[in-house]
């Protein structure tokens, strides 16, 4: 089934776009209608809530379920077609409730086994109910995708400096990089959580999906970012940021991995922050 390409307003900006990349997650506050959020928890309680098989254009799941009108949502399509491009592959999903003061949390963990691919898969996370900070929800560890990992292996983790719990309104999304750390929290509460999660696989190389033409504007005035006279949020700023968790070597190893990202996501190989990678890459052949 063809749909409607969309509407380059929808499609996320440059700064997004390397706040992911710095990250590896952007969210999305109370972006689904109530209304949706509703009939989607109904199918859930339901249990009419059917995936398909591994490897199916996007386009053709979840037919005639609230969920194919949440992924309609011309704001979410906006956010897929930016990250992971045209019509993505379905990949699997899972639809995770948690009882009221249900058990343990879940160890913290990537979703898969050691994927160093440049390329990325995304994980959508919809949040159909208010999620207070009692309810658990999903944690994670911003910029921890370039760390990657067997799945469980780093589970005794606890309590990472600068991780994030999901609290948020009913309607919000969270979108991540395949290779983010994350994990399941605790209900506390005395109400059932739900969480829909489903993974897309780019069918498409992954370059310059989003909005670029603030990035055009940006790159004419690269002196003024190298003398740190740029807008705060320039993307050299945004890939330069440190999270709470780095130490002075991490911070920059981390740069230079989002450095490389920015690069393969733009098709620019001169790219740099700060001119970390470019030192890196200085094999000079003259000779006297
Ligand atoms: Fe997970």
């Amino acid at each position: 089934m063809t749909r409607p390409a969309v509407e380059e307003r929808y499609l996320l900006d440059s700064q997004q776009m390397a706040r992911f990349v710095a990250r590896g997650f952007l969210r999305f506050d109370e972006l689904v209608p109530q209304e949706l959020n509703r009939m989607v928890m109904a199918e859930i309680d339901a249990g009419t809530i059917e995936g398909a098989p591994a490897g199916t254009p996007l386009s053709q799941c979840y037919q005639g379920s609230a969920i194919r009108k949440v992924l309609d949502l011309p704001e979410i399509q906006g956010i897929v077609h930016s990250l992971v491009g045209p019509d993505p592959l379905f990949d699997h999903d899972a639809v995770h409730v948690r009882e009221p003061n249900q058990g343990e949390a879940q160890g913290m963990h990537a979703d898969s086994i050691i994927d160093t691919r440049m390329a990325f898969d995304v994980q959508l996370m919809y949040y159909p109910h208010d999620v207070p900070l009692e309810m658990g929800g999903t944690l994670l560890l911003p910029g921890s995708h370039f760390r990657r990992v067997n799945e469980m292996d780093i589970a005794r983790y606890q309590n990472l400096q600068g991780q994030i719990p999901m609290v948020c309104k009913a309607g919000s999304i969270l979108v991540l990089h395949h290779g983010i750390w994350h994990c399941g929290r605790r209900n506390r509460t005395d109400r059932r959580r739900y969480m829909f999660k489903v993974r897309l696989n780019p069918q498409v190389r992954q370059l310059r999906l989003w909005n670029t033409r603030d990035l055009v504007e940006g790159y004419d005035a690269p002196q003024e970012i190298f003398a740190g006279q740029g807008d705060e949020d320039d993307i050299q700023t945004i890939l330069s940021r440190q999270e709470p968790w780095f130490e002075a070597a991490a911070g920059r190893l981390e740069i230079i991995n989002r450095v490389r990202l920015w690069r393969f996501l733009t098709g620019d190989d001169s790219f740099d922050a700060h001119y970390w990678l470019t030192r890196l890459e200085n094999v000079p052949v003259a000779t006297l």
